[in-house]
C-alpha cells in the first residue's frame, strides 16, 4: 500500500482560491500516468513551464531509459530529456510516488479489444493507482481519449475509494489531448478543452492547464470534454471515408480524385480539404469514434455516420488490392506470383508510428492473394517492418524485379523519382505524385 492511500487521506476542506492561486503560480509537482506519445510530451511541456515533473509508467525499462535521457517519442528528442532530468524531472515506476505530487494526469492507453469494443483495463488500472495514492489537495485529470462518462464513472469512485470527498478534498477532470505527432504545433500551443466533473473541479483544472498551455477552453462537464475529443476524430474518420468513397466513384468515371479534391479547395468558405488513402490508421481515427458508438448503443443513440464511415475506412485496403490486381491485369500479369512492393508502413507521413496501419492491412491481402511482399519505410525499423514476412527493401537505387509499387505513406523522405523510374506501374494512394509535380505516365491515382 502506497503513501497516502485510503488508509493516510484526511477528510478536509482545501481552500480552493488558496489553490488555485498556487496552480496559476506555478509552484506545484505534476504526476504524468503513462509516459508515451501523450503523456511524455506533456511531461516535457510542464518542465518548460517551470512546473516540476514526476512522470510513472508500468514499464520500468522504459522508466530507467527515461531517467537516462533515452526518449522513446520522436517528438520529444534525447536532449531535450536529459536537460529536464539534469532539472528536477524524474520517471519511476513505483507509484507511491505520485503521493506527492499535485495534479496527477493521466495518459494510458485506450485500445480497442478482440471485438472492437473498448479496452478499459489501462484507465481501470490507472484509477486503481489514483485509489491508492490520492490525498488531499489533489488535481485528478484524465486525458485518455474515451466514451462519455468514464470520467465520472471511474476516477470519481477511484477519489472516493481513498477516503476522499470530491470537490471538498480532491478535484476531478476530464482534459482531451489533440497531440498531433510529427505536426510542428506543440502541446503548449494547441487549445485545451478542460472539463470537470463539477464547476470546483473545472475551476481548479483551468488554473493548473492554463499554466501549461496558452489557451484554455472551459466546458460545462467532463462529459462535455469527453465528447469533444470524439467529435473531432469522428469528424476526421467520417470526412476521410467520404472521400475515400469518392475515390472510388472518381475511378468509375475516369477522374483524378486528387484533381477534384484541389479544385474544390479553391473556394473560399463552405469546403474543408479531406485525401483519400488506403485506410485509417494509428491510436485514435480507427479508434475513438467506437467508443463513442459503443456507449451509444446502450443509450439505444443511433451513431450511423460513424458505423458507415468505419465501413468504408475499413474496407479501403481491399480496393486498394483490386486496383493493384487491375493494374498487373491490364500487364498481361496476375496478382498471385505478382512482386508488389509497398512504399510507406506507417499510418502516417515523416513519422515511425505504424499502430493500426492500413499499409499493414494492404500488404497482408496481397500476401494472402499470392503476391510477393516488399516493403520500404524510411522511418520505421527495418525489424518491424519485416515482421510479417515482407521483403524489407532499404535502397531505392537498388530496385529490380518488382512489378508493381503502391505508396501507402508519404514520407518525405521516399525517392520518389526513382520509384517511378525503377517500377513498371506505380500506384500512388496518397496523391504524392501530383503535389509533388507532373505525374509520370505509368503512376496512377487511387
Ligand atoms: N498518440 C496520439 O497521437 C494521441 C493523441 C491524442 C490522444 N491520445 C490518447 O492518449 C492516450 C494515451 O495514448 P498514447 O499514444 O500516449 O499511448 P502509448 O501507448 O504511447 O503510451 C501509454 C503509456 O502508458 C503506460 N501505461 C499503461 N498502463 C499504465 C498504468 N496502469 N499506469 C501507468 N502507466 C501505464 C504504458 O506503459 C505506456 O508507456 C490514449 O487514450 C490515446 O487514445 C493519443
Amino acid at each position: 500500500m502506497s503513501a497516502g492511500g485510503g488508509d493516510t487521506a484526511m477528510a478536509g476542506t482545501v481552500d480552493v482560491g488558496a489553490l488555485v492561486a498556487r496552480l496559476e503560480g506555478g509552484d506545484w509537482t505534476l504526476g504524468v500516468v503513462g509516459l508515451g506519445y501523450v503523456g511524455l510530451p506533456l511531461a516535457m511541456t510542464a518542465v518548460r513551464a517551470g512546473v516540476d515533473v514526476v512522470g510513472f509508467d508500468v514499464v520500468a525499462d522504459r522508466v530507467a531509459a527515461l531517467n537516462g535521457g533515452r526518449s522513446h517519442v520522436e517528438d520529444v528528442t534525447d536532449d531535450e530529456l536529459a536537460a529536464a532530468v539534469a532539472s528536477g524531472a524524474r520517471f519511476t515506476a513505483d507509484e507511491a510516488d505520485l503521493a506527492a505530487v499535485d495534479v496527477i494526469v493521466i495518459a494510458v492507453p485506450s485500445p480497442l479489444g478482440r471485438n472492437r469494443q473498448p479496452d478499459m483495463s489501462f484507465i481501470e488500472a490507472a484509477a486503481a493507482t489514483v485509489s491508492r495514492v490520492a490525498r488531499p489537495g489533489q488535481l485528478v485529470s484524465l486525458e485518455s481519449t474515451t466514451y462519455p462518462g468514464t470520467t465520472e464513472e471511474h476516477l470519481v469512485p477511484a477519489v472516493g475509494a481513498a477516503g476522499l470527498t470530491l470537490d471538498e478534498d480532491v478535484f476531478v477532470a476530464f482534459s482531451p489531448e489533440r497531440i498531433d505527432p510529427g505536426n510542428t504545433l506543440q502541446t503548449h500551443e494547441i487549445p485545451k478543452i478542460v472539463g470537470g466533473v463539477s464547476a470546483v473541479s473545472s475551476r481548479v483544472a483551468a488554473a493548473a492547464y492554463g499554466r501549461l498551455v496558452q489557451r484554455v477552453h472551459v466546458v460545462g462537464s467532463a462529459r462535455a470534454a469527453e465528447l469533444t475529443k470524439l467529435l473531432e476524430n469522428t469528424y476526421r474518420s467520417v470526412n476521410i471515408a467520404l472521400v475515400n468513397e469518392l475515390a472510388q466513384v472518381a475511378h468509375a468515371f475516369d477522374v483524378d480524385i486528387w484533381e477534384v479534391v484541389e479544385a474544390a479547395a479553391t473556394k473560399p468558405f463552405g469546403f474543408q480539404a479531406f485525401y483519400p488513402g488506403p485506410g485509417v490508421g494509428g491510436h485514435c481515427i480507427p479508434l475513438d469514434p467506437q467508443y463513442l458508438a459503443w456507449r451509444a448503443r446502450e443509450l439505444r443513440a443511433p451513431t450511423r455516420f460513424i458505423d458507415l464511415a468505419e465501413d468504408v475506412n475499413l474496407h479501403m485496403p481491399d480496393y486498394v488490392v483490386a486496383r493493384v490486381g487491375e493494374m498487373l491485369n491490364a500487364a498481361g500479369k496476375a496478382l498471385n506470383g505478382a512482386r508488389v512492393l509497398g512504399v510507406g508502413l506507417a499510418y502516417k507521413r515523416n513519422i515511425a508510428d505504424d499502430r493500426e496501419s492500413p499499409a499493414r492491412e494492404v500488404l497482408d491481402r496481397l500476401r494472402r492473394r499470392g503476391a510477393v511482399v516488399g516493403v520500404h519505410d524510411p522511418h520505421v525499423p527495418a525489424a518491424r517492418l519485416g515482421a510479417d514476412g515482407s521483403e524489407v527493401v532499404a535502397d531505392l537505387a537498388a530496385l529490380e524485379g518488382w512489378d508493381v509499387a503502391v505508396v501507402l505513406t508519404d514520407h518525405d523522405a521516399v525517392a520518389y523519382d526513382l520509384l517511378a523510374a525503377r517500377v513498371p506501374q506505380v500506384l500512388d494512394t496518397r496523391g504524392v505524385y501530383r503535389r509533388r509535380g507532373p505525374v509520370p505516365g505509368n503512376v496512377a491515382a487511387l
